[in-house]
């Protein structure tokens, strides 16, 4: 009896263990080629993120504008071409202000070289990674960007009746 009920106790705590691992944040999908531009630049965004943090353990600010400035608006409009009208607005918003972010971390790092104030500066903006991440994942759509050419493959099941 005790047996039993631990059993499903496990089972009780197994299935609620992977119902909380389903990703249920809303998908965007891209073409493999938007999602290699996406993810390039969140990378870009992780290193400059970990130089920033380097610079301002030596109290380098001007090091801190130099790792700054390139992910701030600049960087934004660079991948517009690519990814205009495919990503939700909410989406966009959100990136254009985290890039404004880096600008402002920047003229301020050179300006006022205050290292506390960057550090608030850069755990607010964080606070837009950690947002986005919870919110959104990337799918890719295997025929996205290309015509459907579905239609002209099907088979013609009239032609297979006997002769
Ligand atoms: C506007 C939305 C948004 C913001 C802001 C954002 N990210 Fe991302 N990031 C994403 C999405 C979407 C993915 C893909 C997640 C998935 O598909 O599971 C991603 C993936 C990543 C990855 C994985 C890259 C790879 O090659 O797989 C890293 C690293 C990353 N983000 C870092 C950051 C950092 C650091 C910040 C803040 C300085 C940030 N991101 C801000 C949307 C965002």
């Amino acid at each position: 009896m005790q047996k039993t009920r631990m059993i499903i106790a496990c089972l009780l705590i197994s299935t609620s263990a992977i119902a909380a691992e389903k990703d249920s944040r809303q998908i965007l999908a891209l073409s493999e080629a938007q999602r290699g531009h996406v993810l390039e630049e969140m990378r870009a965004l992780l290193s400059g993120t970990r130089n920033i943090l380097a610079a301002l353990s030596t109290d380098d600010m001007a090091s801190v504008a130099k790792h700054a400035h390139p992910l701030g608006l600049g960087m934004a409009h660079k991948a517009e071409d690519h990814l205009k009208g495919v990503l939700p607005k909410e989406f966009m918003q959100l990136g254009m202000s985290l890039h404004q972010d880096f600008d402002q971390i920047a003229v301020d790092a050179e300006s006022k070289k205050d290292s506390k104030l960057t550090l608030r500066q850069l755990s607010d903006a964080m606070t837009k990674c950690v947002a986005c991440h919870d919110a959104y994942q990337i799918r890719t759509t295997p025929a996205s960007g290309q015509p459907a050419q579905a239609q002209g493959h099907q088979h013609h099941h009239h032609d297979s009746h006997p002769k």
